[in-house]
């Protein structure tokens, strides 16, 4: 497709976004993710030619079969404008076709060179006080100036065809990190092209007015050039309406962005290859992306880097186990997906030191973890540690001195443990209830302190509670094409905190109550319109017919005050950081009501039995404790109880297919755990059948076929 700049951005992005759609095969996992393999990113750019050939046979022997090369590699193939040399990675490419080696090319847009940012600085990204940045870090560029996207659509080409055809190349990944380092897009070019946003989205200056309530503080824009993205504003802040479109822009960015590449590769490589990126970030419609845009999804998983220093799980605080979060927020979006970057060393740059080196067993524990959740293909960061650069403490599988050492020889068991899952692989997630989300609230969420505050906590709060009974479970978007059978998958779905609310998806978690499901619902439901703003009704707002409740009296819970208590069904209900009372209108039963607090008597879960289903109206957060309540009390807690008594200290997640159901254990703490098996299974790693009491060692693992 040829670049045409003269259309403005807006309509230049929508046309990408439209033939990417077309193109988009939906529910088609990539061939690549149809086995479950090993991989790692390397830098041939890093290391000495002659270093490369007993790399990739180190490699090989030791169960990687596929590399991640390329995605900062810009400098090497465009050494100054215009002048392409592929040979470098010619050599690589061949190098890697002679042994058998698999290849996954990044597109270098993540690091413009300096002969590039210095001749044209309308290209970098500007902080909030609209400082452009400098060469020298990453991620520097913007998504908008029309001469960066010039000058990557030309690399991107040169690339695709190139090596469109190379016999090594089985994918190909978009940037690196859409979104990573900064999220925000502050430039010129992003002003002008939020303002083409704008224009497309209200077409009149006095929509826009009235959609974003500038009546107040008389910020009523009178010319479109009035309008910025978000720099700093010298007093109080901006109006929250306009910072929800600026999300929303930013995501459109970076999905534009992303999808001119796509678009681009598409015309000259093999149909054989596929198209990915490496996530999750915010400020992004991952899942749009996914689906539209690319062939399949890939995550960079980091536990104990991204969930504390410290080494182990304990009943406060979940550290490396938490990166199963993100990993079941990863399957909403690609239910089979891949990990680009596995953890497979400490992890640190030279400014900041955070993450140990992981103990005996860890290495294979989180790289599991990642299996366990959908991953198909497990790719380490990286081959061997930097020894020049920020990332000198960001270590690899192997140190700067290249030996051989603890930490590959647990990636090669991990990859032979592998080869025995095989089974496994494509089996779908055992979830036992689901999480709805909306791209509306996550940015919006973003954007409002109040509404972000709920949300962590009940996101949070749920899976904690899951993870302690054991309850597998799914995060569900609910988007214009979802369906009502979609939904039904999962007896029990909680909607926590649907700040914003739209009709249709009202409609839709209606019609799955009728259907026979059980709609939970949380606190601070329905009080905001698209636009960000709160209609003048009675809360929850749209989804009181369904609750048959109406909201009376709410409050954050201040610091200085007790947190409350309710009581349902004889046990205490914790009804922690927000309080509504609510009162149950004609056809609403009261299920709970305040034990302590000014709201002492006032009912606070009530349900109302709609159709085949029921909805239940919770006025707080689901905090560990709430949500805790709330599984045990649907009963979908403990599903696995009859085959396996493990202690909460052992993650336990349940993929299942055609009725054959596995189960993943993974033990997070430097001691031995003892689990129980209520019947005779096999375990796919020992190749045994186990039985009675069995021991997970520390940092182990054990997969039973049940
Ligand atoms: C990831 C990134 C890698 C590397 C790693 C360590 O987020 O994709 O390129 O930088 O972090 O910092």
């Amino acid at each position: 497709m040829e670049l045409d700049r003269t259309q403005g951005n807006a309509v230049y992005f929508c046309m990408f976004l439209k033939e990417s759609e077309e193109k988009h095969r939906e529910g088609d996992t990539m061939d690549f993710l149809k086995k479950l393999s090993v991989g790692v990113c390397y830098y041939p750019e890093h290391w000495d030619e002659s270093l490369w050939p007993s790399d990739l046979e180190r490699m090989m022997k030791n169960g990687i079969r596929t590399v991640r090369i390329g995605e900062f590699g810009w400098s090497i193939m465009e050494k100054d404008e215009g002048q392409f040399d592929f040979s470098f990675f010619d050599r690589f490419l061949d190098l890697c076709s002679s042994v058998g080696m698999q290849v996954i090319f990044g597109t270098p847009s993540a690091t413009p060179p300096a002969w590039l940012t210095c001749r044209y600085p309308e290209t970098l990204n500007a902080n909030v006080d609209g400082v452009i940045y400098r060469h020298g870090g990453r991620r520097h560029y913007n998504y908008n100036s029309s001469v960066y996207r010039e000058k990557v659509a030309l690399m991107v080409t040169k690339m695709a065809e190139h090596w469109g055809s190379h016999p090594a190349i089985v994918g190909w990944q978009i940037d690196n990190e859409l979104n990573c380092e900064t999220n925000d897009f502050l430039s010129k070019a992003d002003g002008e092209a939020f303002r083409s946003f704008l224009r497309e989205k209200y077409e009149t200056l006095d929509a826009l007015n009235a959609a974003w309530g500038t009546v107040f503080w008389s910020q009523t824009y009178t010319e479109w050039e009035q309008i910025d993205v978000p720099h700093t504003n010298a007093i109080a802040s901006h109006n929250p309406s306009l910072l929800l479109d600026y999300v929303r822009f930013v995501s459109h960015s970076a999905l534009s962005f992303c999808a001119m590449q796509t678009e681009i590769l598409r015309q000259w490589i093999e149909p054989r290859m596929f198209i990915t990126t490496n996530g999750m970030f915010g400020r992004m419609d991952n899942h749009r992306m996914a689906r539209e845009i690319l062939d399949g999804y890939m995550y960079d998983s980091y536990p104990n880097f991204a969930y504390g220093i410290d080494q182990t799980w304990s009943a406060e605080d979940l550290h490396d186990r938490g990166a199963s979060m993100n990993l079941i927020k990863v399957r909403s979006i690609c239910p089979h997906f891949g990990i680009m970057e596995q953890q497979s060393g400490a992890n640190g740059w030279y400014n900041r030191l955070e993450a140990s080196m992981p103990r005996p067993g860890q290495l294979k524990l989180w790289a599991m973890q990642s299996v366990a959740h959908g991953a198909d293909y497990v790719s380490f960061f990286r081959w061997r540690t930097s020894p020049v650069g920020t990332e000198i403490y960001w270590h690899g599988i192997l140190d700067y001195d290249s030996r051989d050492n603890r930490r590959l020889g647990e990636v090669a068991d991990f990859a032979q443990s592998l080869e025995k899952l095989q089974e496994v692989c494509g089996a779908e997630a055992d979830a036992r209830f689901g999480v709805v989300q909306t791209y509306d609230n996550l940015f919006d969420a973003d954007v409002d302190h109040w509404h972000g505050r709920v949300q962590r906590a009940s996101e949070e709060g749920i899976f904690e509670a899951a993870q302690e009974t054991h309850t597998t479970f799914d995060f569900v978007d609910l988007r214009d094409e979802t369906r009502v059978e979609d939904l039904l998958r999962y007896p029990v779905l909680f909607a926590p905190h649907l700040v914003i609310l739209r009709e249709a998806e009202t409609a839709l978690l209606r019609a799955y109550v009728e259907a026979g499901g059980v709609l939970v619902v949380g606190c601070r439901t329905g009080y905001k319109d698209t636009t960000g703003k709160c209609p003048m009704q009675p809360m929850p707002g749209l989804m009181r017919e369904l609750t048959g409740t109406t909201v009376e009296e709410y409050t954050f819970r201040s610091p200085a005050e007790e947190m409350a208590e309710a009581e349902w069904d004889g046990k205490k209900l914790h009804v922690d950081c927000f309080m509504e009372s609510l009162k149950a209108l004609e056809g609403t039963d009261v299920l709970a009501r305040y034990t302590s607090s000014y709201l002492k008597g006032e009912p606070v879960v009530t349900e109302r039995r709609l159709g085949k289903g029921r909805v239940l109206h919770f006025g707080g957060v689901f905090t560990r404790q709430a949500a805790r309540r709330f599984l045990k009390n649907l009963k979908v807690a403990e599903p696995y109880e009859d085959w396996v008594k493990a202690p909460a200290e052992v993650e336990v997640v349940g993929r299942v297919r055609d009725g054959q159901h596995w189960l993943f254990l993974l033990n997070y703490l430097p001691e031995a755990q003892e689990i129980r098996l209520g019947k005779k299974m096999v375990s796919l790693l020992s190749g045994e059948e186990e039985d009675g009491r069995v021991e997970i060692p520390p940092y182990g693992v054990a997969v039973y076929r049940v």
